[in-house]
């Protein structure tokens, strides 16, 4: 078993390599984000995830984190929840500028366009650190070719947790480059379960009470118009799945396209 172990921690690393922090924000008390650099060799499809951890007692210490940044932009971001007792959270919520992050020279995931047949609308529904992949996908240019329309909806407990809330209202829209895509193309519904704010309540009571088609201007969902991404809490996404089942939406895979697809936000 030691053999084992001490085989697989090697495994591990030989696909990993040493990135520097290169800048820490701290959302709150339970949220941060940080950047680092990249591999000059890392690809990936805007949307998907990798390994990121630390070294731990000489043993490489990884989670699935979803890249924030989008595959153009010259380093990486990640979003993350700190847990006191999680084993890499309670550390790497400690990061400081010119610290090594070690990050996986391989990236996978579901939420990508070909898993999805064509639509016209595009709802990407997250929940707390579930937000990041999107945070990906809003910022490439060829997501607002292939839909007319992108609503991103991120719920939180509490408004202090919508991360990226002025990035997203303020500096995307004036981008030199997606600023006008963003502008026409994208809506952007922040709302919160655990104090007042202007949109309250979880996601899937505002899609089963129409508040969030109202507060959108637009149609409630279509299994011909309609294309969904979701990521985030295991419970949001076991309900709102059932609700989408319900209406006769299927998920998509790689090997079989469909009208929905799936991925649990990192929670450890
Ligand atoms: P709520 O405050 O009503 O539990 P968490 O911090 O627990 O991961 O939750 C993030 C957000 O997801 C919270 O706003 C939470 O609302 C919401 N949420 C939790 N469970 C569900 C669910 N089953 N369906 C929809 N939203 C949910």
């Amino acid at each position: 078993d030691r053999l084992f172990a001490a085989t697989y921690d090697r495994f591990i690393m030989s696909n990993l390599t040493p990135q520097t922090v290169l800048s820490i924000r701290h959302w709150t008390d339970t949220l941060f984000s940080f950047t680092c650099t990249r591999d000059p060799s890392f690809r990936f499809d805007n949307g998907q995830f990798t390994l990121v951890g630390l070294e731990v007692n000489n043993k490489p210490l990884v989670r699935a984190y979803s890249m924030a940044s989008a595959n153009y932009e010259e380093n990486l971001e990640f979003l993350s929840i700190k847990v006191q007792d999680g084993p890499l959270t309670s550390r790497l919520q400690h990061l400081k500028i010119g610290d090594s992050v070690y990050i996986s020279k391989k990236s996978t995931g579901t939420l990508v366009t070909h898993h999805l047949l064509p639509g016209s609308t595009l709802w990407l529904l997250s929940t707390g650190t579930g937000l990041a992949p999107f945070m990906s996908i809003i910022k490439d240019p060829e997501i607002y070719s292939h839909y007319e329309r992108i609503v991103l909806t991120h719920t939180c407990r509490f408004i202090d947790e919508l991360a990226y809330k002025e990035y997203i209202t303020q500096s995307l829209p004036q981008n030199e480059h997606i600023g006008e895509l963003i502008r026409d193309q994208l809506i952007y519904y922040p709302t919160v379960t655990r104090e007042p704010f202007r949109n309250r309540g979880r996601i899937t009571d505002l899609i089963q009470g129409g508040k969030l088609f109202e507060d959108t201007d637009l149609p409630p969902f279509s299994v011909e118009r309609d294309r969904l991404m979701l990521c985030g809490s295991p419970h949001m996404l076991k309900d709102t799945r059932a609700l989408l089942k319900a209406m006769g939406f299927n998920e998509g895979t790689h090997s079989q396209p469909g009208h929905y697809v799936v991925e649990r936000a990192f929670v450890d």
